[in-house]
């Protein structure tokens, strides 16, 4: 394999386009992110039919900034990457199509790459001399697992969520306070604001390295409107603080209490909720106070883009897995 190969990664699974060249999966040259948050937050969520006529009317402009930004031409670039699941539907179609055609068009390898790998990747472009063997917490929008990361392309879960992932029940909370869409960020910032904890659910022990947070939705919610109802105040910061701090404590010794029983030295953070900023503290002070080294993702490569993608697509390709051609089709369901 030789030095400086150059991929050009394509990401669009939900909404946000996003366009990279990645070099040796661990330099990045650009990460271009479109992203449509402003044309969904008047519908409160993503709308998977706006999503994909946006990608459609936004991919182009995308790749030729990204390529512009490394300094690039298509001449130069030696695969392609691209995210086929899991995901929208009519959101990965519009990336399938167009990586598959620049593939075609110039001759060159196509990388089919899971996106949950991706999120794991963005942890070797943030830190370029980590390699696996570690226990991964990854938490977005569709995900929240313990994850044993083996090698770079063998992963089992040995923690699931049995309900909701951590960033949609995120994204709750923050609806039933009218905070807006998307709702982590929101409720991140308010939670550093509230002082008194409330306890809307008691930890459950029987889970194991598993997780439940739709009971906890739930008490939020009946909380809020019966406060309404009686026309009293919505303690909105206390409410963020309580909620942000018992799935925080959650995810983190869970993953701690993984790392040690499973003999892992390094824990890895993945995932859109990555940018949380408790999350963050909280998981390197307990990994430091367990003598175990943790790796806490850029803030570009916490959310979803295309960088990330790129350096999972070239572990991928060169363990010779993950190569695709053109009968390459989006899995909406792609699992682990
Ligand atoms: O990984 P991601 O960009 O998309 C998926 O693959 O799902 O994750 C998006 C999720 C959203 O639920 C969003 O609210 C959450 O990550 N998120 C946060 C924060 N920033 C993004 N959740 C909590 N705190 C944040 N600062
Ligand atoms: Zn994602």
């Amino acid at each position: 394999m030789k030095l400086g190969f150059k991929i050009l990664a394509i990401e669009s699974s939900c909404d946000e386009t996003s366009c990279a060249v990645v070099v040796d999966g661990r330099v990045c040259l650009s990460n271009i992110v479109s992203s449509q948050i402003d044309i969904h937050t008047r519908f409160g969520g993503v709308v998977p039919e706006v999503a994909s006529r946006n990608h459609i009317t936004a991919i182009d402009n995308v790749v030729a900034l990204a390529l512009e930004k490394a300094g690039c031409t298509f001449k130069d670039i030696d695969a392609i990457a691209v995210t086929y699941g899991a995901g929208l539907i009519g959101s990965l179609i519009v990336g399938v199509s167009y990586a598959k055609a620049l593939s075609y068009a110039l001759d060159i390898p196509l990388i089919a790459v899971n996106h949950i790998y991706g999120h794991i990747a963005g942890n070797y472009l943030s830190f370029p001399d980590l390699n696996p063997p570690f226990v991964c917490l990854l938490v977005s929008g569709g995900h929240t697992a313990i994850i044993e990361v083996k090698d770079f392309n063998h992963h089992s879960i040995i923690g699931n969520t049995l309900d909701d992932a951590a960033g949609e029940s995120f994204d709750k909370v923050a609806r039933v306070l009218g905070l807006g869409y998307p709702g982590g960020p929101k409720v991140d910032a308010l939670a550093e604001k509230g002082k008194n904890y409330i306890e809307f659910t008691k930890p459950n022990h029987e889970l194991g390295y598993n997780f439940s947070f739709s009971g906890k939705k739930t008490a939020i919610i009946n909380y809020v409107h019966k406060l309404e109802q009686t026309g009293k105040p919505v303690p909105k910061e206390d409410i963020c603080y309580s909620f942000s701090k018992s799935t925080v404590d959650e995810l983190v010794e869970k993953t701690i209490r993984a790392a040690k029983n499973l003999g892992y030295k390094k824990v890895v953070l993945a995932g859109g909720v990555s940018a949380n900023k408790r999350l963050r503290a909280q998981l390197t002070s307990v990994a430091n106070e367990n003598g175990i080294e943790c790796f806490i993702p850029k803030m570009e490569y916490c959310t979803d883009n295309a960088a990330m993608i790129g350096s999972a697509g070239y572990f991928a390709y060169i363990s010779g897995v993950g190569i695709a051609d053109m009968t390459l089709a989006p899995k909406p369901n792609l699992s682990l």
